[in-house]
């Protein structure tokens, strides 16, 4: 990723019309001709022919950006497509307060995707397993060359693992997962392949019969985090005590770690930041809600996917899920917008694209809790929507 030294702290940014904004992040981003004419929708008629079957035309969102972020040092203008009012003026509210205490901090896992293939029929899933167990690195052996370019960039198979699933509706299964990182693609297809084309030696190693062969979405082994530390002085205004708005957020944060009815709410406002960064960088955002919901739950009971703490002075927040996100191939290949947005990002890889995006996620749920432990959420959405009537 380029390192730009120049602040993405735009002052006076949102009362520009959108012939001036494009201006100014087409100069920051140091955009060509190319990238700013597909800041005009992107996506033609033959690409959507090419994307999915049946197609009859286009549909566009909105696309703006939040500025004001910090990540690891790095200042950072990130893409949203959305079409809701007030996510984009809050995660610009909350990346300029994260400012205040040096930014976001983020890291993540190697890019490991976990692929299943069931077996059922197994006539002795302790003795079968141990027989897959046995085999591994010859099981392993035998799909190694299926992606040769992953490998090359330093990717591949990393474990075979087997569990047992002894009690669902249609009997005993074993599951075997397939365990490999995909480098800079997400992987569903890489993953996929491996897996259909190990089954058949897993069925004869069992004495089974192989079922579904496909990805898991709860990427656990495809963690990112972000993390803030924000003194309190810095959530203190003419009607509110900083100390006291720190406090609230971590007493709502407690609410969504209690209840589910709660933490629903509470995770939709994450996703409103990771959804509008991952359709404005082209990821499967349906994949990364199902993996982001999943992990919320692994514990059997769903929850806020984040934690908030006060001490010394500061609040603390944490925010990790699961994030297969991609930087080669798929939509980052076929869609100008996609390539400009991560053009403006720098052209992370995936791990650092995943980063960016668990930051956009954690900023959007600070600005959602310091709304609501305050002024509440609807005079800023209200006077959003007011625009819509103009
Ligand atoms: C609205 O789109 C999102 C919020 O409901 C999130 C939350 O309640 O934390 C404001």
């Amino acid at each position: 990723m380029t390192t730009n030294e120049h602040s993405s702290r735009l002052t006076g940014f949102y009362n520009q019309t959108i012939a001036e904004r494009r201006d100014v992040i087409a100069a920051w981003a140091e955009f060509d001709a190319a990238d700013r004419s597909a800041l005009d929708g992107g996506l033609d008629e033959n690409m959507a022919d090419r994307l999915v079957e049946n197609a009859i035309g286009l549909f566009s969102l909105p696309l703006a950006v939040a500025p004001n972020f910090v990540i690891n040092g790095r200042e950072i203008i990130i893409p949203l497509v959305i079409e809701e009012p007030s996510v984009v003026a809050a995660m610009a509210n909350a990346a300029r307060l994260a400012r205040a205490g040096g930014g976001f901090r983020t890291g993540s896992s190697e890019p490991v995707m976990i692929g299943q293939m069931q077996l059922l029929d197994v006539p002795n899933p302790a003795a079968a397993a141990a027989r897959i167990l046995d085999e591994k690195e010859a099981l392993l052996a035998q799909i190694a060359d299926l992606h040769p370019t992953i490998r090359k960039l330093g990717g591949g198979l990393r474990d075979l693992q087997v569990r047992f699933l002894n009690d669902t509706p249609a009997g005993a299964m074993l599951v075997v997962h397939l365990l490999m990182d995909t480098r800079d693609a997400m992987g569903a297809n890489a993953i996929n392949t491996a897996c259909e084309t190990l089954a058949p030696e897993l069925e004869a190693l069992s004495g089974g019969r192989a079922l579904l062969r496909i990805l898991s979405n709860l990427s656990d082994q495809r963690l990112a985090w972000a993390e803030c530390s924000i003194p309190v002085s810095a959530f203190a205004s003419d009607e509110y005590d900083g100390e006291d708005v720190a406090q609230g957020i971590y007493e709502a944060n407690a609410f969504a770690l209690a209840d589910p009815y709660r933490a629903a709410t509470h995770n939709k406002g994450i996703f409103n930041g990771i959804d509008a960064v991952a359709l404005a960088t082209g990821q499967d955002w349906r994949a990364i809600g199902a993996g982001g919901h999943a992990y919320a739950a692994r514990d059997g009971h769903y929850r806020a996917l984040t934690a908030w703490d006060v001490a010394q002075g500061y609040l603390y927040g944490r925010l990790e899920m699961p994030l297969a996100v991609g930087t080669v191939g798929g939509m980052t290949r076929l869609h100008p917008a996609v390539r400009t947005n991560l053009r403006l990002l720098g052209d992370p890889n995936a791990r650092e694209l995943a980063e960016i995006i668990v930051a956009a996620g954690l900023a959007q749920n600070l600005a959602a809790l310091r709304a609501l432990v305050s002024e509440g959420i609807q005079r800023g959405h209200m006077a959003l929507h007011a625009r819509r009537q103009r």
